[in-house]
């Protein structure tokens, strides 16, 4: 199931297209990397570790002048997007190809922020690892999706498959998770709906489309889309939400 999802994002100008198409149709507009950024006290923090990074999207909305950044993704096609991204915030730059969890190659108390966007459902077992590579005083920064995400679309399928791969960490069972780890965590909710008018179909069938690996498990994508396209047409708007919460995990 996590291969079949994951593959979905190695088309780097597709994942960008819907990033953007994300924020086109997201009724806080309030950018949630901005949110995330600014719970984070910055000062002293030179070397970043991100985990899961995919082509960077984190990395474009952060500042520059960071010593290192290490971005860490299993999909080798990530690399080059991910490289040209963190270049310009940092003066060194590395990508590491790794299915995570796993050992990472760096001393113990070595970063000072690591970030896991969207990315920690995959992995969570990472944590000790992360914990080991944070120092003292460090911050851990984790975006996370809500597990009630899938509701609008469980009122016509059944995603018991994509369910399973979002409870690995979600904003409602993130916490407990952390706390095997760690003791000083906060957590900020991040309230968002995705809304599809009419004349947004195109939209639409283009955001089933990034989903489709996630989905294909549970029930044909294409199945899917015919059925939302359908109901955006009669009942003349889709709205779908896209709640997440930001961890901040301070070791
Ligand atoms: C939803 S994307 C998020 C990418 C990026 N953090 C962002 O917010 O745009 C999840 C990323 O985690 C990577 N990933 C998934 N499972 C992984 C694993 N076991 N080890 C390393 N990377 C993984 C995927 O390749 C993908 O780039």
């Amino acid at each position: 199931m996590k291969d079949l999802v994951i593959k979905s994002y190695g088309d780097l100008s597709f994942h960008r297209t819907i990033s953007e198409l994300i924020r086109m149709h997201s009724e806080n507009q309030e950018d949630v990397r901005e949110v995330a950024k600014n719970l984070v006290d910055w000062t002293g923090v030179r070397r970043i570790a991100d985990l899961g990074c995919g082509y960077g999207w984190f990395e474009e909305v952060l500042g520059d002048g960071f010593d290192f950044i290490l971005g860490i993704d299993c999909l080798p096609s990530n690399e080059a997007g991910f490289l040209s991204v963190a270049q310009r915030v940092a003066r060194t730059a590395r990508f590491a190809n790794l299915q995570l969890p796993c050992p990472i190659d760096t001393d113990s108390d070595s970063f000072d922020l690591i970030i896991a966007a969207y990315s920690m459902y995959f992995f969570p077992d990472v944590l000790p690892e992360a914990k080991r590579i944070l120092r003292p005083g460090g911050t851990l920064l984790i975006i996370t999706h809500s597990a009630g995400m899938l509701e609008e679309g469980e009122e016509f399928f059944d995603f018991s498959n994509l369910r399973e791969v979002i409870n690995n960490f979600s904003a409602e069972n993130g916490e407990k998770l952390l706390r095997q780890y760690f003791t000083d965590i906060s957590a900020v909710d991040y309230a968002n709906s995705l809304v599809f008018d009419k004349d947004a179909g195109d939209a639409l069938a283009k955001y089933i489309d990034f989903k489709r690996e996630f989905i294909s498990k549970d029930i044909s994508p294409i199945v899917v889309k015919v059925k939302l396209l359908y109901e955006l047409e009669s009942r003349g708007m889709m709205r779908f939400n896209k709640n997440d919460r930001v961890f901040v995990v301070r070791k």
